[in-house]
Formats: structure tokens, sequence, C-alpha cells
């Protein structure tokens, strides 16, 4: 018997990388889960065979299904999104209309409907840009540096004034890098795997190596999604997540090229630098120790263990690395036409 035990639960991208993850865990609670995803990235194999999970193919910018799809829910995690960076350069418009005004527009449905008592919407901790002091907590100001990071802000605030204005119990979370199977986008560390398994010179090229993150693993990332789900105290809160641990890029390589067992030498290729790029995040993680009471508990080792050896055994193949946003996007070697 769990608390979530026949609750019924609208996870939107529930067939993605993060949100297969919260479905996943969402099953072993017995909790009555409809999975909405277009299946734009996300996979129906990552949730195939869990026995709580119906599915709602389409698209959340399609009003008639989002009121469908809301019928008799209890509670919403909102985790639908456009979240590869490089595809907002020549695609600002569509990330805001489906990171942006679908999210207003299932929170204003979710208010309105009869049923839903809980909103979680998944946010991201690109809507800091890049540290001006670290850790980065809460209230660290917002100064996003891409037309993603500043859709996401845009539904993060919107909601947020919505949760004011109707009094609507909402939960805002800021995951920070998260990694782990169930491969969706060529994040880094996909990227950095991919091209250290395949190459046998052990040469791999990358963009920007000084840039650090923090990393952290999937299923850390979805418990704390489902325990702010649970929380009473959470409600009207902004709840970063994150390791409270940063790693250089150039360090991340050397790391998974030792548990991987190559020698590697890096190439920098200046055309795979991202325009505007955030050069450091690190997470402040005691609100959600705190309020939550969590805490990761996979270690980074453990974790790309776990992500290199999902890849070995489950091959992946992106469209082209992303290439300067000009020569990429407006006719040069990429893959998107103006
Ligand atoms: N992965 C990370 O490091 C990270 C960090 C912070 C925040 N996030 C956020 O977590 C969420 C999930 O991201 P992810 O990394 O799992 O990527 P993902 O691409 O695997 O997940 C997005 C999911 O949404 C679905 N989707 C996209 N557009 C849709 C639409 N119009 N209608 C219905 N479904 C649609 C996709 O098919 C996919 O299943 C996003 O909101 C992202 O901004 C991710």
């Amino acid at each position: 018997m769990s608390a979530l035990d026949d609750v019924k639960i609208l996870v939107t991208g529930g067939a993605g990388f993060l949100g297969s993850e919260v479905v996943r865990q969402l099953n072993d609670k017995n909790a009555d889960i409809t999975a909405f995803d277009n299946f734009s990235s996300g996979k129906k194999e990552y949730i195939k065979g869990l026995r709580n999970v119906k599915l709602i193919e389409g698209d959340i910018c399609d009003d008639k299904l989002v009121t469908k799809a809301l019928k008799d829910q209890e509670q919403v995690i909102h985790l639908a999104a456009l979240p590869f960076i490089p595809d907002c350069y020549a695609q600002p418009g569509e990330f805001f209309r489906v990171n942006a005004i679908a999210s207003v527009n299932l929170m204003w449905k979710s208010i309105r409907s009869e049923t839903v008592r809980k909103f979680v919407y998944i946010s991201s901790s690109e809507v800091y840009g890049t540290a001006k002091y670290v850790p980065i907590d809460e209230q660290h100001p917002t100064l996003p540096h891409s037309t993603y990071a500043v859709s996401k802000l845009s539904a993060d605030r919107a909601l947020f004034a919505m949760y004011k204005e109707h009094d609507f119990p909402t939960v805002i979370i800021r995951p920070f890098n998260t990694f782990g199977p169930n491969i969706t986008q060529p994040y880094i560390i996909p990227e950095i795997a991919l091209q250290l398994l395949s190459r046998k010179n052990g040469r791999i090229q990358l963009g920007n190596i000084e840039a650090s993150r923090d990393f952290t693993y999937v299923t850390d990332i979805a418990r704390g999604i489902l325990m702010a789900l649970q929380s009473k105290c959470a409600i009207g809160e902004t709840i970063n997540l994150g390791s409270g641990k940063s790693i250089k890029i150039r360090d991340l390589v050397f790391l998974m090229a030792k548990l991987v067992g190559k020698k590697v030498k890096i190439e920098q290729d200046k055309t795979r630098f991202r325009p505007y790029d955030v050069e450091c995040l690190l997470c402040d993680n005691r609100k959600a120790k705190k309020i939550l009471g969590w805490a990761p508990q996979v270690t980074m080792e453990e974790g790309l263990k776990k992500t290199i050896n999902w890849i070995v055994n489950n091959p992946i193949t992106f469209k082209g690395p992303f290439r300067g946003w000009y020569q990429s996007y407006y006719g040069g070697s990429g893959n998107v036409q103006k």
C-alpha cells in the first residue's frame, strides 16, 4: 500500500528520458498513470509492460486532446517540452508554443477541472543562466542564455503567478543536468559515450570543454519529483534538484574514458561551440533537503557505469552533431531548413 495507490496522475512527456523514469517509479507505487506524449523524442518501449499505465498519443498543444487527457485526473506532472538547446536556435517560436503556451493552457485547464488538485511543473536550471555565484540557490537571478531557457522560465513564472492568482496547489521543480538510460536527446553524456565507444583511435571532438555542469542520475531526479508531488510543504515552492557537485566537461571525458578503459585525446571543434553558452551550473540543493528530505543517492561513477552499459546494449543514433548555429541551420551541413 502506498500513498499514491490508485491515484490518477497525468504525466506529460511520460515516454521521454526523465518522464519514463517518473512513470516507472509511479507505477511501482501503484498510481493510475496516463502518459501523454507525441513521441517526438520519447519512445513507447521506454514504458512498455508497465501495468498501471495508459497512453495518450498526441500534442500537448492540441486543446481538445488536453481536455480529454485531464478528464478525472487528480494530479499532473508536466514534463513535455522541446528540451534540446541547439534545436531552439532555428525554432524559437516552436519552443515558446510547446514549452510556454502549452504549459499555461495545461495549467489553466487543470485549475478549471473539477478533479485536479496538484500540479508539478518541471522547469530547468537553465533558467539561471551562467552562475553569478555558486552554488546556485533558488534566489539566484534568472538570466537565461537561450530561447529554450527563456521559454522554460516563461512557463516557470507564469505557473507560479497562476498558483498565486488561483491558489491552486503547484510546485515548480528546477532539475540540473540529468543523465541515465532511456536516452532521447544528444545531451553531452550520451555524445561523449557514443564517441568513446565508436572511435578506435581514442580521438573525440567536442565544443566547450571548459564549461562545468552539475549532473544528477535520473532515478534521483525522478524520486525528487515524486517527493514534491506528495509533499504539502512543497506547495507554492520553487525547488532545485541537483547533486551539489559540478564537473568540467574535460574532466567528465577523462572519467568516462577511464570507465570504458580507453585512452582519450580531446580535440576541440570550434563548430560545436554553442552561441552564448552557459559556463557554469552548480546546484544548491539545501531547499530540496529541507522541504522534501531529498538527497541524491547515486554517485556520478555509478550512474555513468549504468548509462554506458545501457548505451552498449541499446544502440542509439542521433541526427548530426550540432555544428555552429549559422552553418548548421541556414544551409550549411546541418539538418534544419530555413
Ligand atoms: N534532461 C535534463 O537534463 C533536464 C534538466 C532540466 C529540465 N529538464 C526538463 O525535463 C523535461 C523532460 O526532458 P527530457 O530531458 O526527459 O527530454 P525528452 O525529450 O526525453 O522529454 C520530452 C518529452 O516530451 C515529449 N513531447 C515533446 N513535445 C511534445 C508535444 N508537443 N506534445 C506532447 N509531448 C511532447 C517528447 O516526445 C518527450 O517524450 C523537459 O521539460 C525538460 O525541459 C530536463
